[in-house]
């Protein structure tokens, strides 16, 4: 079969976007090397929407289908709390939790992971508390109990719970496996009168810590976050939190077999 000057062009095209790759991923063990279908120009993957607006455990799935480069199993959940995002999943997954009400099967602070052994996980997910103690006496919710609210951020943290994420990052990369993936789910914050930009924080800090900052997805909440504690309204409700999806390497692009 003869070979069309357009077609030519077009294996051209997906050799150099291949070679790019390559260059671009030296370090990269490329032994799965996804298969591009030069012939016919098509896509070999399923799209992943940048806003997600189903649930967390179904977006965790699909994270770890779209972007893990190595089996994301086991995984440690390094903020496991009720454990919410593994109701239903067969995973492998590791619970840890710094407070042993949850009975997590780690009952450690994440900016240590004492005794944790060193590359040893596919993923490591974080979901860390975004607020600060919000008091029990009026509020319905269990701020403190269900989203781990006790972490003090006044002025002596910059009104921002930020200083938690550089040294549990550290810890991350130490036990993950190279090209392992962190997933965390992180929520911008208005604390003394000033949004926090916590998201931008952690971006920043993870880069810093040596990850690779793949993608940024909202999320959308279904029912935004409410105290009866706050009388007014200066900032837009948030009805978003951010998934940001970090590789322990030097790639963003994935490679598959
Ligand atoms: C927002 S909740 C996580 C909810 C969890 N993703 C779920 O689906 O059930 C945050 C959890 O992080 C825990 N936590 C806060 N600081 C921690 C730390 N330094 N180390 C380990 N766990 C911590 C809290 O105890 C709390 O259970």
């Amino acid at each position: 079969m003869r070979t069309t000057p357009a077609q030519a062009a077009a294996v051209e095209q997906s050799i150099w976007t291949v070679a790019d790759l390559i260059e671009a991923c030296g370090e990269m063990n490329l032994d799965g090397l996804f298969k591009l279908d030069a012939a016919k120009g098509a896509a070999t993957y399923e799209p992943l929407s940048s806003v997600w607006q189903r649930n967390d455990e179904e977006l965790l799935e699909a994270m770890f289908t779209f972007y893990a480069t190595i089996p994301p199993e086991p995984i440690l959940d390094a903020t496991h709390n009720a454990g919410r995002f593994w109701k239903g999943s067969a995973r492998e997954v590791v619970s840890m939790d710094i407070d042993p009400r949850h009975k997590p099967m780690i009952v450690a602070d994440n900016r240590l992971m004492t005794g944790v052994q060193s590359k040893r996980f596919g993923a490591v997910i974080y979901d860390p508390p975004h607020v600060g103690p919000q008091g029990r006496d009026k509020s319905r919710k269990r701020f403190d109990v269900d989203f781990g609210a006790t972490m003090a951020c006044g002025k002596e943290h910059g009104w921002s719970l930020s200083y938690l994420y550089p040294p549990f990052l550290a810890q991350a990369k130490r036990v993950l496996k190279p090209d392992g993936l962190l997933l965390a789910k992180i929520t911008d914050m208005v604390n003394n009168h000033k949004s926090r930009w916590a998201h931008c924080d952690f971006m920043r800090m993870a880069q810093e810590a040596g990850f690779t900052i793949c993608d940024l997805i909202v999320k959308v909440r279904v029912g935004p976050m409410m105290s009866n504690k706050w009388k007014e309204a200066h900032h837009a409700r948030k009805r978003h939190c951010f998934w940001i999806v970090c590789r322990n390497g030097d790639c963003c692009e994935r490679f598959r077999a």
